[in-house]
């Protein structure tokens, strides 16, 4: 941690601001590599928060921990106050978690609709249940599920393509499903793994737009993200992570001008373009 970007804001963050998800001691090893060594993570509920750091630096491993997809060697979370714990991903989605992959998961042979349908909540049609509560409430269920599966593709700009296979579309179309199939689930918290990456420079504004829209709705939203003009666009709080440990935490302008995370950069692959603009960024800020 570092005392210059933090201990100003967890004053604040400690004195009443409702945090939505809580995260401590969380870590997570690969043979010898610690991937995860978070001690301390936060975010505030109705935020925008993205979570930088270099290639490596453990942000899609630490969400696949969050998220239940896959386990930690240690550590607690909560979402919402309620310790979530090593929940799998099902039962996170039920309470309101859910996140999209850094490489999309469509299935590529059932259709748009299919796709998102898959994500709907609560699918009574299944089990005893689905015996129970009879043919004909399930049959209405179904279909205000589809109705809803249908309305989501329209707002991503999908729903001509609705009736095709998801494999042909294109990189940035697949986001747009990811984030239609992640709304099905009415999410309180979405967790958004590089949601911009790979997408044509021209869809990326039309995504920020959603961004933003879902969480005008009331959604929180935590991102990864490389792109530090998409970070500085979006973002009320940013967490900046390096060797599986939270190096910084504070609004953008204050991690950007972080010494520890400039140095953090500086040593990785992707130094020359993004140090440049960190430093930019920071500057300008
Ligand atoms: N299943 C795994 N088995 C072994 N090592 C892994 C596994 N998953 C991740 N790692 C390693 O853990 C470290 C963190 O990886 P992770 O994918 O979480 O980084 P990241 O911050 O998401 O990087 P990027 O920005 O490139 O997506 C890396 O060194 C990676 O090689
Ligand atoms: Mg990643």
């Amino acid at each position: 941690m570092t005392p210059s970007s933090t201990t100003g804001r967890e004053a604040t963050r400690s004195s009443g601001e409702e945090l939505i998800l809580t995260a401590q001691g969380v870590r997570r090893s690969f043979g010898g590599l610690t991937a995860v060594d978070v001690d301390e993570f936060t975010v505030r509920k109705g935020t925008i928060t993205a979570l930088i750091g270099p290639n490596g630096a453990g942000k899609s491993t630490f969400f696949n921990v969050l998220t239940g997809f896959d386990r930690a060697d240690a550590g607690t979370w909560t979402l919402d106050g309620r310790d979530v714990t090593g929940l799998p991903a099902y039962r996170l989605a039920r309470q309101g978690m859910v996140r999209t992959f850094q490489l999309t998961r469509s299935l590529a042979d059932l259709t748009l609709v299919e796709n998102v349908l898959l994500a709907a909540p609560g699918q009574r049609g299944e089990g005893m249940g689905g015996a129970l509560f009879g043919r004909r409430s399930w049959r209405r269920q179904e279909r205000s599920n589809t109705e809803r599966a249908r309305e989501l593709l329209a707002r991503f700009g999908l729903d001509r393509m609705a009736e095709q296979p998801a494999g042909v579309l294109s990189g940035g179309q697949r986001k747009l499903l990811e984030m239609a199939r992640a709304l099905m689930c009415e999410p309180r918290l979405l967790l958004l793994d590089e949601p911009m990456a790979g997408v044509n420079p021209r869809l990326v504004e039309t995504l920020l737009e959603h961004v933003r829209q879902v969480r005008a709705e009331g959604t929180t939203i935590l991102f990864v993200e490389h792109d530090m003009d998409v970070v500085v666009d979006i973002s009320d709080d940013v967490v900046c992570m390096a060797f599986g440990t939270v190096l910084a935490t504070g609004t953008p302008a204050e991690v950007m001008r972080d010494p520890e995370v400039i140095d953090a950069y500086l040593g990785s692959d992707e130094a020359d373009d993004e140090t440049a603009r960190l430093a930019r960024r920071g500057h300008q800020a």
